[in-house]
C-alpha cells in the first residue's frame, strides 16, 4: 500500500488541471478522492481516469454554502470522514482596469475564492466549520490540510 493508503482527499475544482494533476498523485499513493466542481462532464470525465475504486465526484459551487455542506456529507457518507482538503476551486475573472471592472464579475471571483454570497462569514471559514464540525461529529478521521498553504505529510 501506497504512504497515503486508506486516506480520503476532498479536492475542490477537482475537475480542472491543478486539480485533477493533485487528484492524479494522490492517488499514486492510494489515496482515495471526492472531486467536486460545477463541470459535471470535466468530474466524470475525471472520475473514469482515476478509476471509480479511487475516485468519485459530486457536483457543487463552492460559492454556496449549502452545495458544499452536501458534498462533505456525500463524501463522509462514502468513505466515513476526510483527512485532505484541498479548497483549490478558483476563477480567474477578466483582467480590466480597477475603475472598469465589472461588479458582477468582481462578486463572483470573491465568492468562489472568499466569502459565500448574502451574509457574513465566508466560503472558506464556512467549509472550514464544516469540516471542524464533522471532525468533532467522528466524521474526520484524522486531519485535514489546505495544501495549497501546508502540503500533506507522509505518515
Ligand atoms: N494555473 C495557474 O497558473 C494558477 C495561478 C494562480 C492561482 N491559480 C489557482 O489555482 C486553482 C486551480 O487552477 P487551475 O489552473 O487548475 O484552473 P482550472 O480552471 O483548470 O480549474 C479550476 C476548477 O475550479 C472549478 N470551479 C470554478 N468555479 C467553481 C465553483 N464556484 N465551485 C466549484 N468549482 C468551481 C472549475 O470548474 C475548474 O474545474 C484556482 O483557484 C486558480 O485560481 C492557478
Amino acid at each position: 500500500m501506497g504512504p497515503l493508503g486508506g486516506r480520503v482527499a476532498f479536492i475542490t475544482g477537482g475537475e480542472g488541471s491543478i486539480g485533477m494533476a493533485t487528484a492524479r498523485r494522490l492517488v499514486a499513493d492510494d489515496a482515495k478522492v471526492v472531486l467536486v466542481g460545477i463541470e459535471e462532464e470535466g468530474l466524470r470525465a475525471g472520475v473514469a481516469e482515476l478509476g471509480a475504486d479511487a475516485a468519485c465526484h459530486v457536483v457543487a459551487d463552492v460559492a454556496d454554502a449549502a452545495q458544499v455542506a452536501a458534498a462533505v456529507r456525500v463524501a463522509v457518507a462514502r468513505h466515513g470522514g476526510l483527512d485532505i482538503v484541498f479548497s483549490n476551486a478558483g476563477i480567474s475573472g477578466v483582467i480590466a482596469p480597477v475603475a472598469e471592472y465589472p461588479d458582477d464579475v468582481f462578486d463572483r471571483v470573491l465568492a468562489v475564492h472568499v466569502r459565500r454570497r448574502g451574509g457574513p462569514g465566508g466560503a472558506i471559514p464556512r467549509r472550514g466549520r464544516q469540516f471542524v464540525h464533522h471532525r468533532q461529529h467522528g466524521g474526520g478521521r484524522r486531519r485535514h490540510e489546505h495544501l495549497t498553504r501546508r502540503p500533506a505529510r507522509s505518515p
